[in-house]
């Protein structure tokens, strides 16, 4: 038994005691220093670009979009270039490489170079791209629009005995990993290039380099380095640091690392996209929800990256996890010259379920019924269809999650309690959300990507596997050597995790969309049962039995006539005798009668959404309007824990995450530029702030998902910022619509209600 169980975090020990070697850790010979020269305003036509005749430029090597191949950031819309060429649209935007021997001389370089400019007019804001003050993409500034219809909303408002508009807004995001980006390349004399470094995804960067470089698959190799974090922001980003440090190499000739400090991390790689969101909802005078009519605008930054499929998580999810037979969901992401922005832990549902859940609190408080009652009259439950028309058959755990938080929390009598005990400058209040996330990628994606692993049987009997799903903090290793101890019935010590690197391991996809345990992990758990099929076979030649007679239980194997039971290990072994190599493939394939129509945005948007409830409460000063978290409960149906203490940590920490999105992380810009790029100044919940926290699971089984379980990571982000705003707005009577609840923000609101 190893599925359940809370296993010790695989890569935990060398984390703690500092033996884990991250990428800024690796030193080669003659290793050189890249940094890059970065555009200092918004949107600018490049005239020219200087070299101080002060500086002693045969110490270094200079690199510029002359000297890519392929001058594209390869991903969705190839409309981001390595380097600039003539035109700069976004501060921060990288126009000229150095490299030197040294850090120090690198950045001496830098400062010798002067770029001159002539300004354009900048877009900076989703408004002023809407009214295309300057057309800085095609003909509207819109990257990608997408409308879901159902039903007629039309014919609804016309019926409806109430109808609620509001409209939300939230800021950016930055996902402030510990460790900043950074890359190390080699080119070699052959012209193929080795990337390692710190990412999510080793084979995006694969592709983004061979297309940049115009090489052959085998030409590069892209090896993930032991990882300080990712949270969507090393999805892409990282084949731009690893674009710029190829370059680098292959010009100078020796192994070029990059790595950012803070500073130039925080202003140059891509955040969470701001969203305004527009709901209009008509409904019965007790609360059934009969249209409704959501219009989102996504803030895309300068170039594309991600933002389609941020944007279609969005609208999918934007009614939020409630039957509603009529919607239209129009929505769209727009160019603005400011740093692309891209994924972020929830992927376009954390603004989508600020917007929906925020405005179930104001359908409430209008209608004057119960935010829970509203909730149970309205969600989904088994067998009801979603906004894209997708019947939800299995594992539909709302009813579960919903009482089960109301419950841990009181909700109710807190409402109560909390009234009474009002003092003068004091107020606590008590807030509720309900929100899903649908696992795995969107529509067709999983089958587009047909994601594969690998497990194979090494010379001492354990057993390896390999995958390109990597260990970002949220604990892959762990689980993945869980899923193929339970498959194989041995311990999870006889399997190993293979390195993350593209020559070794098949593509599995990438590590997103809280895809790894449910998608992956489900691939991973086929490859083990191949395995387990292959050993019978070779077993059972051997001994002159039938295959189905090779039993793996505890550890060992058995057969009829064995005298004396076999160890895994032995087994292992000696099948390896027998056949010199053995590893066993599998591959994704979706569950049965999922239908996804991407035309007109209808069917099966993914094989399953996972299901929670937060309640937070606070305590607001009405002196300084500051907000004191007093304690979190979340419930959280995730189909099955393979590890129950690893999901609560990642529940707690993305709840954690989410609570800072709603109160205070607020990136502050000027003329398009960030103003508080630190630590010291982008302020993120700490230990200090992190109040006690009740983590309940629900296990409702997907019968598709390994032992049960479905997605996990993303989920506890995206409803924690509308239950702690629904509890400031309870605590001190206003309703605030923008996030994050800065004391100003709360004061703005009081002053206005
Ligand atoms: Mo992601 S936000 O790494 O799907």
């Amino acid at each position: 038994m190893s599925v359940g169980k809370n296993v010790t975090r695989t890569e935990g020990r060398d984390k703690v005691n500092g033996a884990a070697k991250y990428i800024d850790d690796y030193r080669y010979p003659n290793m050189w220093y890249g940094k890059t020269v970065r555009s200092t305003v918004a949107h600018a036509r490049i005239l020219a670009v200087n070299f101080s005749p002060n500086f002693d430029w045969s110490q270094v090597v200079v690199v510029d979009y002359k000297d890519v191949p392929r001058n594209i950031v390869a991903l969705i819309f190839d409309d981001q270039p390595l380097l600039a060429e003539s035109l700069v649209k976004h501060v921060a935007e990288a126009i000229v490489l150095v490299a030197a021997p040294t850090k120090e001389l690198a950045e001496k370089a830098v400062h010798h170079i002067e770029v001159v400019y002539e300004g354009l007019p900048a877009v900076l804001s989703i408004e002023e791209s809407l009214a295309v003050k300057e057309k800085i993409f095609g003909d509207d500034n819109i990257f990608k629009q997408y409308t879901i219809t159902k039903g007629s909303v039309e014919d609804a408002f016309q019926s409806a005995e109430i109808i609620v508009e509001g409209t939300y807004h939230v800021g950016h995001q930055e996902q402030l990993y510990i460790e900043t980006n950074g890359i190390i390349a080699t080119a070699k004399n052959d012209g193929s290039l080795l990337i390692e470094g710190s990412m999510q995804c080793p084979y995006y960067v694969h592709r983004a380099i061979k297309e940049a470089f115009q090489l052959a698959d085998e030409q590069v190799t892209v090896i993930q380095t032991v990882t300080g974090g990712g949270f969507g922001g090393k999805e892409d980003f990282p084949s731009i640091v690893a674009g710029h440090a190829a370059l680098l190499s292959r010009k100078c000739g020796h192994p070029v690392k990059i790595v950012y400090d803070r500073a130039e991390d925080f202003a140059a790689s891509t955040k969470r996209h701001p969203a305004i969101i527009h709901h209009k909802t008509g409904l019965t005078r007790d609360g059934r929800l009969l249209a409704a009519e959501i219009d989102i605008t996504f803030d895309g930054g300068a170039y594309c990256t991600l933002s389609p499929v941020v944007l279609s998580r969005g609208v999918i999810h934007a009614v939020g996890p409630y039957k509603c037979p009529n919607v239209k969901v129009s929505g769209r992401v727009v160019a603005t010259n400011t740093p692309p922005n891209g994924a972020f832990r929830g992927f376009g549902v954390p603004q989508a379920c600020f917007g929906s859940e925020m405005h179930m609190e104001k359908i409430a408080k209008t209608l004057g019924i119960s935010p829970v009652e509203l909730r149970r009259k309205n969600m989904l439950k088994q067998g009801d269809i979603t906004t894209t028309g997708q019947q939800l058959n299995y594992s539909v755990g709302t009813q579960e999650v919903l009482d089960a938080v109301l419950e841990r929390s009181d909700y109710l009598s807190k409402i109560e309690q909390f009234r009474q005990t009002a003092s003068d400058n004091k107020r606590r209040g008590v807030g509720l959300s309900f929100f899903y996330h649908g696992g795995g990628f969107t529509g067709s994606g999983e089958e587009k990507i047909k994601g594969k692993a690998a497990v194979q049987l090494l010379a001492n009997g354990q057993v390896e596997i390999l995958t390109a799903s990597t260990e970002i903090g949220q604990g892959v290793k762990t689980i993945f050597r869980q899923i193929v101890a339970e498959e194989l019935a041995i311990s999870e010590n006889s399997v190993t995790f293979g390195k993350s690197d593209t020559s070794k391991v098949p593509d599995s996809g990438p590590t997103v969309a809280s895809r790894t345990t449910m998608v992956v992990g489900k691939v991973v758990q086929m490859a083990a049962a191949n395995l387990k099929a292959e050993m019978a076979k070779i077993i059972a030649a051997k001994a002159g039995c039938d295959a189905s007679e090779v039993k793996f239980a505890n550890n060992q194997i058995t057969y009829p006539n064995l005298a004396q039971p076999l160890s895994f290990a032995q087994a292992a072994i000696d099948c390896l005798k027998e056949v010199g190599e053995l590893k066993t493939m599998a591959q994704y394939s979706s569950p049965p009668g999922i239908k996804w129509d991407e035309i007109n945005y209808t069917g099966d948007a993914y094989p399953v959404f996972s299901y929670a409830a937060d309640v937070v409460e606070v305590e607001v000063d009405l002196d300084t309007y500051e907000v004191k978290l007093l304690k979190v409960i979340t419930a959280s149906d995730i189909g099955k824990a393979i590890n129950p203490a690893m999901a609560e940590g990642q529940i707690e920490g993305g709840t954690v995450q989410a609570l800072g999105y709603g109160l205070c992380e607020e990136v502050v810009w000027k003329d398009g530029k960030i103003l508080n790029n630190r630590f010291t100044n982008y302020i993120i919940p700490t230990a200090q702030d992190v109040p006690e926290m009740e983590t309940i699971l629900v296990e409702n089984p997907y019968p598709y998902g390994p032992f049960g379980a479905k997605g996990l990571g993303e989920l506890p982000m995206d409803g924690g910022a509308p239950a702690l705003v629904a509890a400031i707005n309870n605590a001190t009577g206003t309703f605030i619509t923008e996030i994050p609840a800065t004391p100003e923000r709360i004061l703005a609101a009081l002053e206005r209600s």
